[in-house]
């Protein structure tokens, strides 16, 4: 068996964040990532990260746009702990060297963003994440943080209600190992491959957060999901908010502005819940084309189209065919991202099982509440990287982790029987995990995206339903050990599955619409009875997500009392 002290899995931004104060305090840190780390999602983000760094903004203000982007259920605690740090958490990668764009005189260069009343978004061009990503990639490296990459979660591992460690497989070879740990931390991302049309990496499958409810770890505000207004008509590859933050329009197959309908103050930079809807309306309404509108690039002039959204013209060159310079492109909302994930307190502790950690996409920690204001997740990433990995050293040198949890020896072997017998079914008139997947990301397409009722949510569960009975017969088809995708995109879509379901039940519980939630037949926001979390709980003994209810964290500031949220 493997020991640590701290064990990381995911090695996106969140978990590297996390891994550099593990090995900074002297612990033994160890990361694990089903891919190379630098392939990790939080490569694809943007447009940018939020702070208050400029004299004349305010980190209250910033916490304001919050709570009012998060519809009000957002927990404030956690909201005033994110932007209060943010100043310095960006500081923190400029001086590890992240290459930020500049302003003449050499400050860090922001741009407006959607759903904020100061431009505070900090980039590097249109590949903030990337940037950012590599410059925690060359501290993991500086500091000799361990890195296991191509090793696929298979189990968190627990003794007594406490995380223990987890099994994995090294992808290379098929070999199951056992680690153990004395803090397990999960920032393995989002779930949005939970629907046919995304922004989403092929690997976000939402693992992390699926093995922690297996554990035992609730999670919450699965229903909150964000359709990003801007993506690729045909892809579904992301075009920054940034675009529209240096000045692009949204254009109907009229020719026209339409956002002074949906949004007179803010237009295209209302927050992007209510973008998204204005979208999906004008589309519904005759104004769309092919199921698309057009966001409108070329009155910003070729030069800063070069200098500032470079990635942008190329994905939209490569994946559509129109060079933005001359044309506008074809854009429509598609899933960009869970706000929720693993219950977790401010500091990224779960709710439910000690010793567990979640940081980033997977974690709820509840910054986003109902919607997320674009560049706050680069921004999440960083602060609770940062403060969950400050805790879990805590956690090991003062708290219970100065004693390690046992590992149970039959932990493997158990896994290792579920992987044996999956890959003994008999291929012949199995199911393929192809036509699951294609079946139930659909129906979360149509079913259960931008608008929704009762009646396609019901049509959603059936068939999450569907999925999961489809799933007990599935076979694969490559039965060998070494780099066995066939096998680790069949345990995905477990995963897949288990999220769905957490999101449609979800969806159908709350009778109200809020932020990203948006019933047709509940249209009114209900602060009577719905300023909670929807938590949701995997019951092991029926193989369901059971739901219950936890308090939104309120701390006594009289700005935060919910208002009508108007842009
Ligand atoms: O539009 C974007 O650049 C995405 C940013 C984000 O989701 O925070």
């Amino acid at each position: 068996m493997i020991h640590h002290d701290i064990l990381i899995i995911g090695a996106g931004l969140a978990g590297m964040r996390a891994a550099f104060e593990g090995i900074t305090a002297g612990l033994d840190t160890a990361v694990i990532s089903k891919i190379h780390p630098l392939r990790s999602h939080s490569c694809a983000a943007q447009g940018g990260v939020n702070a208050a760094i400029n004299p004349k903004d305010d980190w209250h203000d910033h916490a304001y746009d919050t709570v009012k982007g998060a519809d009000y259920v957002g927990d404030q605690d956690s909201i005033d702990l994110m932007c209060s740090e943010a100043p310095q958490a960006v500081l923190d990668m400029d001086a590890m060297g992240c290459p930020f764009s500049r302003e003449e005189d050499g400050t860090i260069a922001q741009r407006p963003f959607g759903g904020q009343n100061f431009p505070r978004t900090a980039y590097a061009a249109d590949r903030t994440g990337h940037a950012m990503l590599h410059t925690l990639w060359e501290q993991a490296i500086k500091y000799g943080t361990k890195v296991y990459d191509e090793y696929y979660l298979l189990k968190i591992t627990t003794d007594n209600g406490r995380a223990s460690g987890a099994i994995v497989m090294d992808i290379k070879t098929g070999q199951l190992h056992q680690i153990n740990a004395r803090a397990v931390c999960l920032a393995t991302g989002g779930f949005g491959r939970v629907f046919a049309s995304n922004t989403n990496a092929m690997t976000n499958t939402g693992d992390g957060i699926a093995h922690a409810m297996r554990a035992g770890a609730p999670a919450a505000d699965l229903e909150f999901v964000q359709f990003h207004p801007t993506g690729l008509k045909n892809s579904g590859i992301l075009i920054s908010e940034g675009v529209r933050g240096e000045g692009a329009y949204l254009i109907g197959k009229d020719g026209k502005r339409f956002m002074q309908k949906y949004a007179p103050n803010k237009l295209e930079l209302a927050s992007r819940d209510v973008v998204s809807r204005s979208m999906v309306t004008e589309i519904m309404n005759g104004n769309g084309d092919d199921g698309a509108v057009f966001l409108d690039v070329r009155h910003l002039g070729r030069e800063l189209i070069l200098e500032r959204l470079p990635q942008i013209r190329q994905l939209s060159i490569d994946f559509e065919g129109v060079d933005p310079i001359d044309a506008p492109i074809p854009v429509r909302p598609t899933c960009h991202y869970t706000m929720g994930g693993i219950r977790t307190d401010k500091l990224g502790h779960s709710i439910g099982v000690k010793g567990l950690f979640a940081a980033g996409e997977a974690a709820c920690v509840s910054v986003h509440g109902a919607n997320r204001l674009g560049a706050n997740s680069l921004l999440e990433t960083i602060v609770f990287g940062k403060i969950t990995g400050k805790d879990m050293v805590d956690f090991v040198k003062n708290r219970e982790g100065r004693e390690r949890a046992a590992s149970n020896g039959t932990d493997l072997a158990m896994v290792q029987t579920q992987i044996d017998e999956l890959k003994r079914r008999p291929t012949k008139g199995a199911i393929k995990q192809a036509a699951i997947r294609k079946e139930l990301t659909d129906a979360m397409q149509v079913d259960c995206s931008v608008f929704r009722d009762e009646k396609r949510l019901k049509r959603a569960l059936k068939a999450v339903e569907k999925a999961k009975a489809d799933y007990t017969k599935l076979a694969i088809d490559d039965k060998d050990e070494a780099f066995n995708t066939d096998l680790i995109t069949a345990l995905e879509l477990g995963n897949l599955i288990l999220l769905a379901e957490g999101v449609v039940r979800a969806a159908i519980e709350r009778t109200e619409s809020r932020g990203a939630h948006a019933r047709d037949d509940y249209p009114e926001r209900d602060d009577k009875n719905w300023m909670v979390h929807i938590t949701s709980v995997y019951n092991p003994k029926t193989g369901d997500v059971e739901l219950g209810r936890d308090a939104v964290r309120t701390v006594d500031n009289p700005n935060y009392a919910p208002k009508a949220r108007v842009y």
